[in-house]
């Protein structure tokens, strides 16, 4: 599976390698679109409180959420998963069809290659320890209609959330996926490709960018960026002091 994905395990003494068939001569791949570069939001209603609140707290404030009108179409409200002192944490972009069916992030096509991606490094979403079990999240609670962009006032009535999520896991890295996510966490407009392959910081955690799963699964030839990108968070974390 993981080599139909052109991902291999990684190993902690082995170097990461491209997988065959990349390199020089390979067709360049098409670049994600850049975001758009939007005005302020226009913020009402925001949540409040949310930077105090405890776990119990934040998931009933989130499922209550009315702050967009996103809220009308969902039928939940998908709040997050994982290790609550979690290492590693993912942050993903909205909810598609099937989280917002089943109130758990990345559990539709997207999820799948995003566990694969994760078990080549060793994670899981399953049970297990800090180190192991990621947290997984996204930058908006709830599903836009038709799987369409998130709207930059939703992101922004939304973000106080994750910022409290980052705030109560305490990762000891990041891994962004996707623009909007990236957009959100980094208040950039630059494109993935641009970002990634450098380490930046979030709440002075280390963040790395990388392709969102979704992009992955239309543009096969970048799934070997995303695996550097996961070698270069692997190798961040242990640069990290404990
Ligand atoms: N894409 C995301 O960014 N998050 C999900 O939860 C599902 C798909």
């Amino acid at each position: 599976m993981l080599d139909a994905m052109g991902i291999r395990l990684w190993s902690p003494e082995g170097t990461p390698q491209p997988p065959a068939g990349r390199g020089e001569g390979t067709a360049a791949a098409a670049p994600e679109p850049a975001a758009p570069v939007s005005s302020p939001a226009v913020v009402r209603d925001r949540p409040v409180g949310v930077g105090a609140m405890d776990w119990d707290a934040l998931r009933e404030a989130v499922a209550a959420c009315r702050a967009c009108k996103l809220c009308e179409g969902r039928r939940q409200t998908v709040f997050g998963v994982g290790h609550a002192r979690a290492h590693w944490m993912i942050v993903g972009e909205a909810p598609g069809e099937q989280e917002d069916r089943q109130g758990e992030p990345f559990v539709g096509k997207s999820g799948q290659l995003l566990d694969n991606m994760l078990r080549a490094v060793g994670l899981t979403r399953g049970e297990a320890d800090a180190a192991r079990q990621v947290y997984i999240a996204n930058t908006l609670k709830c599903r836009p209609p038709g799987n369409r962009n998130p709207e930059p006032e939703e992101l922004a009535q939304c973000e106080p959330f994750l910022i409290r999520q980052v705030e109560l896991v305490r990762p000891r890295i990041i891994l962004a996926m996707g623009r909007f996510a990236v957009q959100s966490l980094l208040r950039s407009h630059e494109p993935i490709g641009k970002l990634r392959g450098r380490v930046h910081h979030y709440q002075g955690v280390p963040l790395i960018v990388t392709y969102h799963p979704a992009y992955l699964l239309r543009n096969l030839e970048d799934k070997a960026k995303a695996w550097d990108d996961l070698c270069l968070a692997v190798q961040t974390l242990r640069s990290v002091p404990a």
